[in-house]
């Protein structure tokens, strides 16, 4: 049975008491894609349908353009060695298959040989709306299309190295890293000449959250900082307090581009700030009026 064309890392020769075995990165299964119920496909094409009718002058031009170029469609769940094949000729990035999150470490070395981790399993028809887990169809609806974008590409894997080596400098880097996730590649918002659009995964995969983070009053809208970011907490259970804005991907390729060590080491002597909280040095593009936020729990 075929492993994917850009094959996992493998550490060569390891020597068992069973002689030589090839021993891939840990989590990597193959999708079972003959193994799909006719409930799975109609669920990948209910969400695709209402999200792309949803996304089409929400979403950002490439990620609406990169899904049509890799011939995602909602007539059933795409085969991940198709995609592959479109991905593998345009950024050299390869999806892998995984049974859901993976180990920290895992997923950076991943992310650093521009491999991406994408659950090969769907939620189940009762959990269209919301599902806590990340599922196939946030994975591959929500994160693979923008891997088709060059500057996009390399964010990836710059992230999964800085990923490797925050989580050798220790448990706070890997949490100012994670942010810089959070409100970059999840939930991330980008303006454009026609205003602001949606490019984080976390939004695009969600009905309500699609509408919300550019149509709401409530949530706050502020342009990118790095270490700003990198202090700012978030949510897990409800829509964000804020969501951050980027001016362009090579905005954010460039402002990630020098060594965070010693940012590390700065942030370490700062508070963080809370999930709506906005300063004066902020530059905001919306100030949120808070409405229906929950006091507490943010993390
Ligand atoms: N430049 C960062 C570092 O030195 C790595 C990084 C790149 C992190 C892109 C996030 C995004 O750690
Ligand atoms: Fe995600």
């Amino acid at each position: 049975s075929a492993q994917p064309a850009n094959t996992p890392r493998r550490v060569e020769n390891l020597q068992t008491d069973k002689g030589k075995v090839p021993v891939y990165a840990t989590g990597i299964i193959e999708q079972p894609w003959d193994g799909y119920s006719a409930d799975d496909h109609a669920t990948w094409a209910t969400l695709y349908a209402r999200q792309r009718e949803l996304l089409v002058g929400r979403a950002c031009n490439e990620f609406l353009q990169a899904q049509d170029a890799m011939g995602m469609t909602p007539d059933a769940i795409p085969k991940f060695v198709e995609l592959n094949e479109v991905l593998q000729a345009a950024t050299g990035w390869t999806l892998m298959g995984v049974e859901g999150l993976l180990p920290e470490l895992d997923f950076f070395d991943h992310l650093a040989n521009r491999r991406f981790p994408v659950t090969w399993w769907i939620r189940r028809p009762d959990q269209i709306d919301y599902i806590e887990e990340p599922d196939l169809f946030h994975d591959l609806f929500g994160h693979v299309p923008l891997l088709m974008n060059p500057v996009f590409a390399d964010y990836m894997e710059a992230y999964g190295k800085g990923g490797v080596k925050a989580h050798g400098i220790g448990p706070d880097a890997l949490q100012n890293l994670t942010r810089l996730y959070w409100y970059t590649v999840e939930f991330g918002l980008i303006r454009q000449d026609d205003g602001l659009h949606i490019f984080g995964a976390g939004i695009v995969s969600s009905k309500g959250e699609s509408i919300y983070s550019l149509e709401s009053d409530a949530p706050n809208r502020i342009g990118f900082d790095l270490e700003r970011i990198m202090r700012t907490r978030y949510r897990i259970d409800t829509y964000q307090k804020t969501y951050f804005v980027i001016d362009s991907f090579e905005q954010l390729m460039d402002a990630t581009r020098p060594d965070f060590t010693p940012i590390y080491a700065r942030l370490a002597t700062q508070d963080t700030i809370g999930a709506g909280t906005v300063r004066d040095e902020d530059r905001v593009f919306h100030r949120g009026t808070g409405e229906g936020w929950t006091a507490g729990g943010d993390v």
